[in-house]
């Protein structure tokens, strides 16, 4: 017979064992493969909040990808909300489609999506309801993930209301555990609003994490979030990006020059640009801007790489958090990105390469400008903005000419 004697080393060895197990959990890394580049989408809830959860909508959205033009530019995620269920689990514990907005069901949506050779997403929640007060996933991760697979979702965005205290990161683990589990690639958007520091984990655990509160329709809050994203800028990059939240194109509230400066500071950014207006009445100047080929490739560089200030010399102020800056670079598979923005009002501004991280100090080079497709060469670039507008340089480094 074999006598086990547990002595007071022996249990502490178990009891570290155990305290071990955590930080080798912290190491996995989500790994499906997914967001390599940007999500490029639209989402329901910028459009009409909860009634917007329908699958008319969806298909609505699905045809003016096709209709506009957007597919042809890698538009691709169909994503519906909050709201789309019923306000509670079957007597199995499974979650339901509402009826009255998804008469045939998920699935079926869901297909016609993918014949039209786009994906769909579905929005949920890590606590035990939703922000809206429909059934959250809380202890019901591993069989929400398999019914998102059955259903044929592409893209899941996942919620931060009605939580227990505590860091959220576990929660979101969990579910990134349980999507894994469910063996369908599901791009995993993490939507905690930048609690526990989510860039500085986020990447193991999700394709995206939101890095801010919700968006509003004004400028101050497109220029907030932009300004917090170049704090964080260096912990993004393929396959996990900082989620500056969804678009607030064609839903009035913004002017011409702060939507144009919305969507380039975004392809900066590398957020993923998630459409958030009716597209069936988006405004033709609304339209123009994203559809802009230019500023997409910035998007999809696969560099993944998100562009920040940098404060060209001596005689600019300094970076303040939280107030947008008027100089931003960075890098790309093709060259170095520039970018110029009127932050209060109309200005001229210039900045000479040589001052530009990256460029490599002094030196000529071709350049293109983004948002009108003016050209040039020369050591500097320079625009007249009128406020809140912006300028994007796309500086070609491999023609510099004094080199
Ligand atoms: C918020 C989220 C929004 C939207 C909303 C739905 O927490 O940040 O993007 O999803 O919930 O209730």
């Amino acid at each position: 017979m074999i006598q086990v004697f547990y002595t007071l080393p022996l249990l502490l060895a178990i009891a570290n064992s155990v305290t071990y197990a955590s930080p080798v959990e912290l190491k996995r890394r989500l790994d499906n493969g997914l967001g390599k580049t940007p999500a490029l989408g639209w989402n329901s809830w910028n459009v009409g909040q909860c009634s917007a959860a329908t699958a008319t909508s969806a298909l609505a959205a699905a045809n003016s990808f096709l209709t506009l033009g957007l597919k042809d530019l890698g538009y691709t995620y169909i994503n519906i909300d909050d709201c789309w269920s019923l306000k509670s689990r079957n007597s199995s514990g499974f979650i339901v489609p509402d009826p009255t907005k998804w008469p045939n069901g998920i699935k079926a949506v869901a297909d016609e999506i993918h014949s039209m050779g786009l994906k769909f997403g579905l929005y949920g929640c890590s606590g035990t309801q939703t922000c809206a007060g429909f059934p959250g996933s809380l202890g019901y991760e591993a069989r929400d993930a398999a019914t998102l697979a059955e259903w044929g979702v592409d893209y899941w965005k996942y919620d931060n209301c009605n939580t227990p205290s505590g860091n959220s990161s576990g929660r979101f683990m969990t579910m990134r555990d349980a999507l894994e589990g469910a063996r369908r690639p599901i791009l995993y958007s993490l939507c905690q609003w930048g609690r526990d520091s989510v860039w500085t984990w986020g990447k193991t655990v999700g394709n995206s994490w939101r890095m801010s509160g919700d968006i509003e329709v004004k400028w101050a809050s497109v220029a907030s979030i932009a300004s917090q994203a170049a704090d964080i800028s260096s912990l993004a990059g393929p396959g996990g990006f900082n989620d500056l939240d969804m678009m607030e194109i064609g839903n009035g509230g913004l002017n011409p020059a702060e939507e144009r400066t919305h969507f380039a500071l975004w392809c900066l950014a590398k957020s993923p640009i998630i459409l958030g207006t009716d597209l069936t009445k988006i405004p033709a100047s609304s339209l123009q801007i994203i559809k802009n080929k230019a500023l997409l490739s910035i998007s999809q560089d696969p560099l993944g790489k998100a562009a920040t200030t940098f404060i060209p010399d001596s005689t600019s102020p300094v970076p303040v958090s939280g107030k947008l800056y008027p100089y931003w670079t960075g890098h790309l598979s093709d060259g170095v990105v520039v970018a110029l923005i009127a932050v209060d009002s109309a200005v001229n501004l210039s900045v000479k390469f040589a001052d530009v991280p990256g460029l490599g100090g002094a030196g000529s080079y071709k350049w293109k400008e983004l948002v009108n497709g003016t050209t040039g060469y020369g050591t500097s670039v320079k625009a007249s903005l009128e406020a809140h507008d912006i300028a994007v340089f796309k500086v070609m480094t491999g023609e510099n000419h004094n080199g």
